[in-house]
């Protein structure tokens, strides 16, 4: 296929709705985890503009960087400590809508001003996590965790096995193409 996209909605939900068949289209021929979080942070921030989006993976006690669009980040990150790290030992997603009043927050960049970090788990243990930031206070919602969730589990099968078995999120299988 060519490596394109196209969005039409200006509506956040739909966006995403419009973001899923092709990103799930450009990742599901790819066994390879390193390209397919490429190509998801390369498309998530073409969709929306966001200042930051990456991946953080776990390597051991920590989090370490992984393939992301935007400026250069910190490379490690404890257990519990900020957004991501916080998000890891918690196993939950976090929506920060001022990460100045996020105790911790570990800051990459003062541009940031909002963020939402989704873990992504493998047989219940998190194996890595995405973070989104924007430049724009309270940028995020219940809208971008739900439809980030789904991503993760999507990513999830990146991760699961070197093989081709990609698992996806029920919500998302009538929207798929391949
Ligand atoms: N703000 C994150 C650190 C990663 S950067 O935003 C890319 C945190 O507090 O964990």
């Amino acid at each position: 296929m060519g490596e394109s996209m196209a969005f039409h909605s200006t509506d956040r939900r739909e966006r995403y709705h419009e973001l899923w068949p092709q990103l799930y289209a450009l990742t599901c021929q790819e066994s390879d985890l390193i390209a397919n979080m490429a190509n998801a942070a390369a498309a998530l921030r073409q969709a929306f503009g966001f200042f930051w989006v990456g991946f953080y993976l776990v390597r051991g006690q920590e989090l370490v960087l992984g393939p992301f669009q935007g400026s250069v980040a910190c490379t490690r990150i404890a257990h519990g400590r900020g957004v991501c790290g916080t998000a890891w030992a918690e196993r939950r997603s976090i929506c920060v809508e001022d990460v100045d009043q996020f105790p911790g927050h570990i800051a990459c960049s003062s541009e940031s001003r909002s963020e939402v970090v989704v873990p992504i788990c493998v047989d219940g243990s998190v194996v890595a996590v995405l973070d989104i930031d924007s430049d724009r206070l309270s940028d995020f919602d219940a809208v971008d965790v739900e439809e980030l969730q789904h991503f993760a589990t999507m990513a999830s099968g990146w991760f699961s096995t070197e093989e081709h078995n990609h698992e996806v999120h029920p919500n998302l299988v009538n929207r798929l193409p391949c």
